[in-house]
């Protein structure tokens, strides 16, 4: 039988007292492994007749209070979220052959916190947030492509669109 280290993990994995630090660890060698996106994770939430759902979205943030990703508070997930604040993150770092799995219950961020981040979006990806309506369907793609060149014509200033 493989023998444990303190976190419960093979012996061969690095032994720290705190996950977190070793998330960390783990995090910066995935930077340095992962063609793209090191950060990302799968995402589930379930609905109130407790069927799950799962999705890919982007870690910004990480400290012993928690994971942060941003999304769109009326997307499925978000609607999910408001009425079940359990959810599960999965980590899979194909480069390093390992996975990290959490389970937790979510909660907002600030709004400062939601709006510093937001102002430091590139100003496409500002103007995606507002044009997206997140998880709806689309009748066509001209409907989005009209949406993005509305509200780039009402925030044509990028300092102004907030
Ligand atoms: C690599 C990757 C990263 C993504 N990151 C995010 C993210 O950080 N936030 C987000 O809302 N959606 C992100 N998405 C889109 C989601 O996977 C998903 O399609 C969208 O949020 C709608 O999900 P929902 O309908 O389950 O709410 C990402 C997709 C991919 C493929």
């Amino acid at each position: 039988m493989n023998e444990k280290n303190s976190l419960g993990l093979n012996k061969c994995f690095l032994d720290l007292d705190n996950p977190i630090q070793l998330f960390n660890e783990w995090m910066e060698e995935a930077k340095k492994t992962e063609p793209n996106d090191p950060n990302a994770l799968s995402l589930a939430t379930s609905d109130r007749n407790n069927i799950p759902s799962v999705r890919m979205v982007l870690l910004k943030d990480f400290s012993e209070d928690g994971f942060v990703f941003y999304t769109n508070l009326n997307s499925q997930k978000g609607n999910e979220l408001k009425e079940n604040l359990n959810a599960a993150m999965c980590f899979h770092w194909k480069s390093l052959l390992r996975q990290i799995r959490i389970t937790g219950k979510v909660s907002l961020v600030s709004d400062q916190t939601a709006d510093k981040y937001y102002s430091s979006r590139g100003y496409e990806s500002r103007i995606g947030a507002w044009a997206s309506h997140q998880s709806q369907e689309l009748k066509t793609r001209d409907q989005l492509l009209k949406q993005i060149k509305d509200y780039k014509k009402k925030y044509s200033d990028e300092k102004k669109c907030s």
